[in-house]
């Protein structure tokens, strides 16, 4: 057994094809420095922000959780599994036809209950929720901090056997939701953080829950960094 040379390559092939793989080296290496500008890496996946006009997403966290979950629907919708979505949100990017429940925002074929109370008779492979949770008690009247709990709780009743449940959270908006994470006392089973690289910067990037700084959300720009829960059942 020889060991298999390369054929040397003719000296007129090689200026010919010269300029090809100079070009090619330049393309890479400018993709490899810009793809961090475009996209981040969670939980092992590479995603690609979120850029659409609808709330300048590119500013605020939906660049990063609307990918994140919308690739677990977009998985599950190749599956045919049935899927809900707590919070009306994915509608603004893109088509989807499964089960929406939000219990104020008016919008065709959306479902008007409240998610503490919503018993359908059946249950879903999928339910997703993208930050809506901390809503659900402390922006409704009377305020009542504990609610996101029972919603939570009702929540994971409404997942199937073999299903899953995936929650996106912005910290610093919920004083509540925030203690409450920082004990991970939520009752998910894994717990995933993505954070801006800075603090007015629109690239982000992952982190471990306990690296969170629960830097207050803003008008502007919104959170700082956002908290994925999962459940499998
Ligand atoms: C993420 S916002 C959605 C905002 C808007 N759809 C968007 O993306 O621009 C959270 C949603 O949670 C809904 N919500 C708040 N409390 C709720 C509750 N107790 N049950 C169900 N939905 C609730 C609100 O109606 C609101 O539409």
């Amino acid at each position: 057994m020889g060991i298999a040379l390369r054929e040397k390559e003719p000296i007129s092939q090689a200026i010919f094809r010269a300029p090809v793989r100079i070009s090619f080296r330049i393309y890479e290496r400018w993709r490899r420095a810009t793809s961090r500008f475009r996209g981040f890496d969670f939980d092992g996946h590479r995603y690609r922000y979120l850029v659409d006009p609808y709330n300048t997403t590119w500013l605020t966290e939906r660049a990063v959780e609307v990918p994140i979950v919308e690739r677990e629907v977009r998985d599950a919708e190749a599956r045919n599994a049935r899927i809900l979505e707590v919070g009306n949100v994915l509608a603004y990017y893109g088509d989807f036809n499964h089960v929406v429940v939000d219990k104020y925002e008016s919008a065709p074929g959306v479902i008007n209950e409240d998610i503490v109370d919503y018993s359908p008779g059946n249950k879903f492979d999928l339910v997703v929720a993208i930050s809506t949770v901390e809503h659900v008690g402390w922006d409704e009247q009377p305020r009542s901090p504990e609610k996101l709990t029972d919603a939570l709780e009702n929540m994971r009743s409404l997942v199937a056997p073999g299903g899953r449940l995936v929650v996106t959270m912005p910290a610093g908006y919920n004083d509540y939701l925030d203690a409450r994470l920082r004990d991970d006392d939520l009752g998910f089973d894994w717990l995933g953080a993505v954070r801006r690289r800075h603090r007015w910067s629109l690239r982000w990037r992952s982190i471990a829950v306990g690296q969170m700084t629960f830097r207050p959300w803003r008008s502007i720009g919104g959170a700082n960094e956002i908290v994925v829960g999962m459940n499998r059942f």
